[in-house]
């Protein structure tokens, strides 16, 4: 008897929080609609991250106030001191567009709270430093001008508001089995879920059309916060209705709502293969710092060459996915030498092999990639990428293509390559005859038109 009115109950229970009946509110649309309105962004396949707020001033990392447990008392020395009298985002623009990146997600917000436009809800932003500038505007405007759509990222988590509760993420963090309660009277998330939704507001009604929405993260589970913390769905219909084409990535904690999210962001990894949720592959994004940290840090040596760089890159695209790369500019405003090296060498990659980025996506498995290649694949063009990790020594043998080839060349010069078809056992293999000399291009290309 017992054991059935506790079900009941429990049945009740989950009738409330099932997502299922949450997500009645969230636009609808069928998957060819989200293809569609995702279809620049997985076009582009490439573009830049940059974070940026107070924390570039410490330069290390921009967990620097959780890691080192700093008071927001002692933080504000660089609030005080910040002043990047290089900010020039139109220069910013040109070398993003110059690497060959379509679209910008700018930190508006990031865990130190710190504000980079002139948000009517807090004190804490650039207006008030002694820079006394929107940020957010003039970014917006640059980025446009040189035709990147351009996004933002909204940290959920808040250092900084005297409402977002102590939890096991916060430089004020205690002992595990600390009394959190007794920690945080007087704070109240209902404030901080307001706070929230106007700055969203705010961010996406005053700067034009905001093409992606970036929020990070949740940590559900004890002294964590999730959904329910946020007030994630309502977060996000807020966006959705304020920008209807907005692209949403997935730390709301809304996986298993129904739009809840529309693309998954692996973060600083590779993956083996393009992922998916419940057996299906889905739209995902990689996002990478050049050297480890994502704010701006003097000290690391860490730095990802050109090579993997671009490798990165096109593993991305021959897996399906995107690639965010994030650059951490200085106190001073400007791109650090190291990244301005790197976006530069992938741009002078990108001018000569971006056909195999852009529109491009995994090749049907039919085709086999040769050793230590990648393969991409344009699905309207039919043509095929093989992109060559290690230069091979005078030719490549290609399996499975005798008789599907049109053409093949170079991308980079568009230099014929030649090819025969092979007998016997090799019958449906090609090969393909390459100079000795390696191209001076950091990883060739072969372009080969199908039939
Ligand atoms: C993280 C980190 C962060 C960075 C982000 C980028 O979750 O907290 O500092 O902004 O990932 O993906």
């Amino acid at each position: 008897m017992r054991l059935t009115f506790l079900s009941v109950i429990a049945a009740a229970a989950l009738v409330i929080i099932t997502p299922a009946a949450a997500s009645a509110q969230l636009p609808k649309e069928t998957e060819a609609q989200k293809v569609q309105r995702m279809k620049w962004w997985t076009d582009a396949r490439f573009g830049m991250f940059i974070h940026w707020g107070l924390y570039a001033l410490p330069a290390r990392h921009e967990w620097v106030k959780n890691r080192e447990r700093i008071t927001t008392e002692d933080y504000q020395k660089y609030f005080e001191a910040f002043d990047p009298d290089l900010y020039n985002p139109k220069e910013w623009a040109k070398s993003a567009k110059e690497a060959g990146m379509k679209y910008v997600v700018l930190t508006a917000k990031h865990h130190e709270g710190f504000c980079l436009w002139d948000t009517k809800y807090t004190d804490y932003k650039s207006t008030n430093t002694p820079f006394g500038r929107d940020i957010i505007r003039e970014f917006v405007d640059a980025f446009r001008a040189e035709g990147l759509k351009v996004g933002f990222y909204y940290s959920l988590i808040d250092w900084h508001h005297p409402d977002y509760t102590i939890d096991s993420r916060h430089p004020q963090r205690q002992e595990n089995d600390a009394d959190y309660e007794s920690l945080n009277k007087g704070k109240d998330m209902n404030r901080y879920r307001e706070y929230m939704k106007n700055q969203v507001r705010e961010l996406l009604t005053n700067y034009g059309e905001i093409s992606i929405i970036w929020f990070d993260f949740s940590f559900p589970g004890k002294n964590g916060k999730g959904r329910q913390d946020w007030d994630s769905e309502n977060l996000l219909k807020l966006a959705r209705s304020l920008q209807p084409g907005i692209i949403v990535d997935d730390r709301l904690d809304l996986k298993d709502v129904e739009g809840g999210w529309d693309f998954t962001t692996p973060e600083q990894r590779k993956v083996t293969k393009w992922p998916e949720e419940n057996g299906k592959k889905v739209a995902w994004e990689t996002c990478q710092t050049f050297s480890g940290s994502w704010g701006y840090y003097r000290d690391e040596t860490t730095w990802k060459s050109p090579a993997q760089l671009i490798e990165l890159l096109s593993e991305s695209v021959s897996k399906g996915g995107n690639l965010l790369l994030n650059v951490g500019p200085t106190g001073r405003g400007a791109f650090d030498y190291r990244a301005r090296e790197r976006l530069e060498a992938m741009g002078e990659w990108m001018k000569y092999n971006g056909r195999s980025v852009y529109n491009c996506t995994e090749a049907p498995s039919d085709f086999v990639p040769p050793a230590n290649t990648l393969l991409t694949w344009n699905p309207e063009t039919k043509r095929l990428y093989v992109h060559l990790l290690a230069y091979p020594m005078g030719s490549l043998k290609m399996e499975n293509m005798a008789g599907k080839i049109k053409y093949v060349q170079f991308l980079h010069d568009a230099s014929e390559i030649r090819y025969s078809t092979g007998s016997g056992d090799e019958s449906n293999t090609i090969n393909m005859q390459l100079p000795v000399l390696k191209p001076p291009v950091e990883i060739p290309v072969l372009e080969i038109y199908l039939r």
